[in-house]
């Protein structure tokens, strides 16, 4: 559905008023085709300035409120089942705010209840309408990069607005880190380069019998592709800075921000995978050096055949594939947009992708229930490894 056309108009209700649930309607706000009619707030007191927009501390009201067709839920992830079966049940569509819930028998009773229902259900995977992985996901599917052999998240978020009082420190609430907000990066190593999952383990540490404050993640998928997610809650704001880095048999991408807004690239490239990297509009080349020119550092000189570039340097091998590369290529992947632009686009699209589903039920989501509880089940197994140590 296009941002800007408006073909009728979706009235929307949310379910909690919090940090993202304003954060949302700011955003929503802006998409001509949708009005947010309601709001139920458990504190509804803390409600200002929402003026023409029905305000309720019961969100049950909204289930029977006939000027509502769809409802966001975006309360603590221990609430999200029973508000998103009562919803369906009485006949609206629904926005489930990440992580879907807290068990596989929980995202399974959902889905079971949209299947009954029929409703369109998505949940907010807000990285699947991320233009930069977006333009990744699109390479990655061509082959441009090779294979997805490696992903490693590197995730330092501030504490300070997390007092220790926060549902986020209870797990019963929460799910703990990997859960609560893992989920998203288990979610984007899902939407780049699907595969069966094979391993999951762990560690963790517990700052205090309460505060689960750094966690890490590895998952083995079929086909080669192991990824690392390490996640600290526990470090001034100052430090917070997110780094995914994507090793390919062709290329290495390290992305930056939690919100991912660019990324360095270095990769091999031949005549036709040049052409598709260049007519990416993200894309920006620093340098580009003919493969037997360029500099190889694993040997250093004097090291038997790697003395004198003996390899058959554009016929390479990458983990046990072969391929035909002519150039090596330096660069980046740019959105050219703030964090703020970015965020708010993904949280426009992650809605109109659920409206449009509405509209025409044949439409596919592109962050289906599904892809909800695929990810919910590696970060469960991974925190249930690390609870176990
Ligand atoms: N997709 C994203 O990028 C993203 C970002 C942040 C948060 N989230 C998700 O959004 C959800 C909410 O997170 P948040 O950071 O806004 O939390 P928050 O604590 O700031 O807000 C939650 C709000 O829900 C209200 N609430 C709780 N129970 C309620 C009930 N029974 N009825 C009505 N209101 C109720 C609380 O009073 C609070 O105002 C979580 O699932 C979180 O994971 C998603």
């Amino acid at each position: 559905m296009e941002k800007g056309v408006k073909l009728k108009t979706f009235k929307i209700g949310i379910i909690g008023y919090g940090g993202f649930g304003a954060f949302l309607h700011q955003g929503w706000k802006q998409l001509p085709q949708v009005q947010v009619t309601a709001i139920a707030e458990e504190d509804a007191s803390k409600l200002k300035g929402l003026d023409g927009v029905k305000i309720t501390s019961n969100w049950r009201d909204l289930l029977q409120d006939p000027d509502i067709d769809l409802i966001a839920i975006v309360t603590p992830p221990s609430t999200h089942e029973t508000m998103a079966i009562a919803c369906m049940e009485a006949g609206k569509h629904v926005f489930i705010e990440k992580p879907l819930t807290l068990t596989v028998q929980s995202a399974q009773k959902i889905m079971e209840v949209r299947d009954q229902t029929g409703m369109a259900v998505s949940t907010d995977f807000i990285m699947r309408f991320n233009p930069l992985i977006r333009e990744l996901r699109r390479l990655t599917q061509e082959g441009v990069f090779g294979k997805l052999r490696r992903v490693d998240v590197e995730n330092y978020a501030q504490d300070e607005q997390l007092p220790l009082d926060h549902w986020f420190w209870e797990p019963e609430r929460s799910g703990g880190i990997l859960i609560e907000h893992g989920i998203h990066f288990f979610d984007i190593v899902h939407f780049l380069s699907p595969s069966k999952v094979l391993t999951v383990n762990g560690l963790h540490h517990m700052r205090n019998p309460r505060q689960e404050d750094q966690v890490l993640a590895n998952v083995v998928y079929e086909g080669g592709l192991i990824a690392t997610h390490y996640h600290s809650f526990a470090r001034p704001g100052f430090f917070e800075t997110t780094k995914i880095k994507l090793a390919y048999d062709l290329a290495d991408l390290e992305l930056h921000g939690w919100i991912p807004l660019w990324a360095d690239v270095k990769m091999l490239v031949n005549a036709q995978t040049k052409k598709a990297i260049s007519s990416s509009s993200f894309f920006e080349v620093f340098d580009s050096t003919p493969v037997d020119r360029a500099a190889d550092e694993s040997r250093p000189s004097g090291w038997g055949l790697a003395d004198g570039g003996e390899f058959p340097r554009r016929h390479i091998k990458s983990g046990g594939l072969e391929y035909q590369v002519e150039e090596v290529l330096t660069g980046k992947f740019n959105t050219g947009r703030s964090k703020e632009e970015v965020y708010t686009s993904c949280v426009q699209d992650s809605l109109l992708d659920v409206l449009q589903k509405m509209d025409n039920p044949a439409h596919l989501l592109t962050a289906p229930l599904e892809a909800g509880l695929a990810s919910l089940e590696v970060a469960i197994r991974a925190t249930e490894f690390n609870h176990r140590l």
